[in-house]
């Protein structure tokens, strides 16, 4: 049994600045504002569109607004774990390149892969370093350029996402009130018929007929993957409150990943949370993968208090999807 917590002691996010707006879309594939709207709640989102950056620029963003909130070093930090399905590049790691670009030059980093949980699953892992009480300083990214594996003459997939990026900081906390309480995590590997980025695996390399037939975007089957999302991200959360004897009027704010409106008032529902206390900011950004949960964290910071009783939940391609039970620490 640890004697530790993990406690979020610091949050942070980073959107670039050009929108992509409904409107806009309008004139690239045959949909309308009203149409995704109604299906999704998505008004618009954010594109990393200078060249030359990618998500590691985003992540560094993120964790640089982090050391000086915190009022830190970037040579403090122990370890920077990065959760992304669009790394800069196949290899090194896009946590390797967060670190070299915001100084963190004694922490070892990897990524770690979930799609739209990535950020939950990271979260978790962070969690049992800090928890070992030999890692002190922990940060955990979500961060995804969604952008550069989209076909914008996709209308399935390209009203959808966006790019954004959010980090926390984890650190110890003796007071086992505060902190992360507790986490259910699962996977199902069938769904990847259903949401899947077809080619640049060793499955199917690189090639001319791959790029020709666009198999380097998301391929997706929104029904199946919304019926499977609205079951599934509303049964583990829960779920997670059962297991903690918590009623939907405990809860203080559902953070939940920002895919679609529609599944978040679903979870919402099931879980018995009133709508105010509800984190969406989905209008605003689309669904940036793992950067959704830390944005909204970000979004929200002023607003929590010490205290405060958050869950979190989430489902993306794999299938993957979560929920996390956690106390706010300041
Ligand atoms: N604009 C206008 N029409 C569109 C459209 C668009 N952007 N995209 C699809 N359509 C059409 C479809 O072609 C279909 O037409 P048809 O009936 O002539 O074949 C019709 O609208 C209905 O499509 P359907 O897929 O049934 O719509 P939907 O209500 O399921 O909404 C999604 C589509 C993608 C918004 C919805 O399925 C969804 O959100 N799924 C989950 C996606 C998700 O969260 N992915 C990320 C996972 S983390």
């Amino acid at each position: 049994m640890y004697t530790l917590r993990a406690s979020i002691t610091s949050v942070a996010a980073y959107v670039p600045p050009h929108k992509l707006t409904n409107a806009m879309l309008e004139n690239m594939v045959d949909t309308s504002d009203e149409w995704i709207v109604s299906r999704t709640g998505i008004h618009e989102r954010r594109i990393l569109k200078e060249k030359n950056l990618a998500t590691s620029d985003m992540g560094a963003e993120a964790v640089n607004e982090i050391l000086v909130k915190r009022g830190i070093k970037g040579s403090e930090i122990d370890l920077l774990i990065c959760a992304t399905v669009t790394p800069d590049m196949p290899f090194p790691a896009t946590a390797n390149l967060i670190c070299h670009k915001s100084g963190l030059i004694n922490a070892f980093s990897y990524d770690l892969g979930a799609a739209c949980s990535g950020f939950l699953f990271a979260l978790e892992t962070g969690r049992r370093f800090v928890e070992s009480g030999q890692y002190k300083k922990v940060i955990v990214v979500g961060a995804d350029t969604m952008s550069s594996i989209i076909d914008y003459s996709d209308r399935n997939t390209c009203i959808i996402f966006g790019d954004g990026a959010g980090a926390v900081l984890l650190e110890p906390s003796e007071d086992q009130s505060l902190g992360i309480q507790d986490s259910i995590l699962k996977t199902d590997g069938s769904g990847v018929e259903y949401l899947r980025q077809k080619a640049g695996g060793s499955l199917q390399p690189a090639s001319k007929e791959t790029v020709d037939k666009k198999m380097h975007c998301v391929y997706q089957e929104g029904k199946h993957v919304f019926k499977f999302a609205v079951s599934n991200m509303a049964s583990v959360c829960s779920e997670i409150l059962e297991n903690n004897n918590l009623s939907g009027d405990d809860v203080d704010w559902l953070v939940p990943h920002q895919a679609n409106l529609r599944i978040i008032e679903a979870t919402r529902k099931r879980a018995n949370i009133a709508p105010e206390k509800v984190m969406i900011n989905i209008h605003k950004y689309g669904n940036t993968t793992a950067g959704t949960i830390p944005i909204c964290l970000a979004e929200w910071e002023s607003k929590l208090k010490k205290g405060d009783k958050l869950i979190l939940t989430s489902f993306g391609g794999g299938f993957t999807w979560g929920s996390t039970y956690l106390v706010w620490a300041y």
